[in-house]
Formats: structure tokens, C-alpha cells, sequence
């Protein structure tokens, strides 16, 4: 079997997918025509061409432009469907997308239209692809925390139909500590806890993020590696990283992948995971992801074995879900 089929049959769990960010710029394009959205770009082809960034908000701001597209309950549910049917071609078994409410209802879209969209999508994906699938909410961490609690307020009569909460948005300026009233409350609803720390924030913002958030997961987490106390810590509590690669590369996180520490943090005994983030900015679906930093970083065959079981492992399923996945994976082999 080629590197490329061994990465895709590999059963695994995408944990840091912002549906927003699966926007093809031909859907895009057709989504502002149906419903009468214009766009800053003139064509597919420039838009594709605006997607050269220097930092995260750089890509932000074009993120959030091109949501605008996005009104009515059947652009979320061709949005989502259009990704699961990726992620099942690249042997996904198990999805945990997140969403943006702020960006929507800022516009004057309801929670009810996300969520419907979304959650058809969902079901469709498990009847047509076997891919199961779980909604994680995440805070706009440049907004204020305030605007953090009306949000789940409006959340609230909803609240058995989402699985966790998150944090994301732009990180340097505005870190986990302006949240931990707001994640508190959420840990009272009994919510599952992630947070974006350690893409562009320091270290200290993954601290923070354990500490007063409570996370569970790290998504990114990787300038933890300027911190040995944090490595031995991360590696310690075996706590999952959401490491987006290609993501990292076009932000400029690191400047090639050649140069991407996810083989460091590996080596390091750290729970890495690798997922697509934004796939539709950054050049590929998580196979890729996968198959990019295999080729680059020269992970072996029994190293992308742990890191789909990291992901398996690090979802918020339960364990007898999980159980057939894990023994699939244990049965493909490893030369
Ligand atoms: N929102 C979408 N993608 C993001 C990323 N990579 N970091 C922070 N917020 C995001
Ligand atoms: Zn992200």
C-alpha cells in the first residue's frame, strides 16, 4: 500500500474542523448567488489568489467575509455535507466540527438556522457515510466576554443539541483568563471543554487554558515547545493537541512544514493529533494534513498509527463506540 492509501484507511478522528472554514470558494461563489451576498472578490480565481497570509488575522479577516454567504439552513447543511463526504473519502470515522454562532448571529442569522443545517448534515453523514459526529460552539475570544455569556444564553434552550464549547478568534491580546467566568458556567452545563491556545499566544495562554479554562484538548498548542516545564506537563497529563500543520504553514506559524515541530512534540511523548482546522484556506483536507507532514517530517507508519489512535482516543465519545475503530486501526499493519 502507497503512503498516500495508508494515511486515508487509517480510521481516525477529525477534533479541530471549523465548518466555516470548509468553504470551498466555488461554493462561495455559488452560495452568494443564490442568496443575493455580494463578495470583495470578482472570481473563484482571485479568491483563491487572496489566500496568501502573513498571520492569523490576516486569514480572519477574510474568513469572516466570506461566511456572509452563509443564510439560510441549506447553506449549513450543503456546507457540512460537502465536508463529511471529504473527510469519509479520507477515512474519518468520527467528526467533531466547530462553529462560529457569533459570526452568524452577528449578521442576524439564528442559533435554530445554524443548528438545523448543521445537524441535518450530521445525520445524513452517519445514514449515507457511517461517520459519526458531534457540534462544538466556540467563543469569538475578540469579543468580550459579556458578548460571550449572550451567546450562550441564546444557546441555552438549545443546549442538549451542542457537545462542547471552544475558544477561537484572534489569540495575541486576548487570552484564556478573560474567558474563565464564562467557561466556568459552561462547565456547570456540563459541557465538554477545548480551547485554541499556543498558535500564536505563548505558552503561558496553554497554562492558562488548562488551568482556569479547564480544557480538555489544546487545539494547536504548539508553541508549548517553548516551554520544557509545559512539555513535561502535557506529556505527564497526556493531554491532546490539535495540531493543524498546513494550517500552521500558511499562517506563518512556521515557514515550511520541513520546520513543523509535530515529530518534537511526538518524540516528546505529547498526545499529537492531526486535523485540517480551516481546509478550504490552507491547501487540504486532513489526509493531506496527514500525508504532507509524513513526507516532510518523516513519520513512519507505527507514528501515524498513534497519532489516528491519539485521535480516536482524545474524542468525546465513549469507549464502547470507540472500541471497533481502535481494533481496525490495531489490525492494519504497521510496515
Ligand atoms: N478560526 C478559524 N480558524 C482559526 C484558527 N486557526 N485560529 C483561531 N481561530 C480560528
Ligand atoms: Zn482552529
Amino acid at each position: 500500500m502507497d503512503l498516500a492509501a495508508f494515511v486515508r484507511a487509517l480510521p481516525k478522528a477529525e477534533l479541530h474542523l471549523h465548518i466555516e472554514g470548509s468553504l470551498e470558494p466555488e461554493m462561495m461563489f455559488a452560495l452568494a448567488h443564490r442568496n443575493g451576498v455580494r463578495l470583495p472578490w470578482a472570481s473563484v480565481a482571485e479568491t483563491r489568489a487572496a489566500y496568501a497570509f502573513t498571520d492569523l488575522q490576516s486569514f480572519l479577516d477574510l474568513y469572516y467575509a466570506g461566511a456572509a454567504v452563509l443564510i439560510h439552513a441549506q447553506d449549513y447543511y450543503d456546507l457540512a455535507f460537502a465536508y463529511f463526504t471529504r473527510a469519509h473519502a479520507d477515512g474519518v470515522v468520527h467528526a467533531e466540527l466547530f462553529f462560529d454562532p457569533q459570526t452568524h448571529t452577528g449578521r442576524g442569522i439564528s442559533i435554530e438556522t445554524v443548528l438545523a443545517g448543521l445537524e441535518r448534515a450530521g445525520a445524513e453523514a452517519m445514514s449515507r457515510y457511517g461517520i459519526s459526529s458531534r457540534l462544538i460552539m466556540c467563543f469569538l475570544r475578540h469579543l468580550s466576554e459579556e458578548e460571550g455569556f449572550a451567546t450562550l444564553a441564546q444557546m441555552l434552550p438549545h443546549i442538549g443539541r451542542i457537545h462542547g464549547v471552544g475558544l477561537d478568534s484572534s489569540e495575541k491580546g486576548h487570552p484564556p483568563a478573560k474567558f474563565a467566568r464564562l467557561f466556568e458556567r459552561c462547565r456547570e452545563l456540563r459541557l465538554h471543554v477545548v480551547a485554541h491556545a499556543g498558535e500564536e499566544g505563548p505558552p503561558a495562554y496553554i497554562v492558562e487554558a488548562l488551568d482556569l479554562l479547564k480544557a480538555e484538548r489544546i487545539d494547536h498548542g504548539v508553541r508549548a515547545a517553548d516551554d520544557p516545564a509545559l512539555m513535561r506537563r502535557l506529556a505527564h497529563e497526556q493531554v491532546a493537541l490539535t495540531v493543524c500543520p498546513l494550517s500552521n504553514v500558511k499562517l506563518c506559524v512556521f515557514d515550511r512544514i520541513e520546520h513543523h515541530n509535530l515529530k518534537q512534540l511526538l518524540d516528546a511523548g505529547l498526545k499529537v493529533t492531526i486535523n485540517s482546522d480551516d481546509p478550504a484556506y490552507f491547501g487540504g483536507y486532513i489526509a493531506e494534513n496527514y500525508l504532507q507532514s509524513a513526507r516532510a517530517l518523516g513519520l513512519n507508519a507505527a507514528e501515524l498509527k498513534q497519532i489516528a489512535r491519539n485521535s480516536l482516543e482524545a474524542s468525546f465519545v465513549d469507549a464502547a463506540t470507540r472500541a471497533p475503530w481502535l481494533a481496525r486501526l490495531d489490525a492494519m499493519s504497521s510496515t
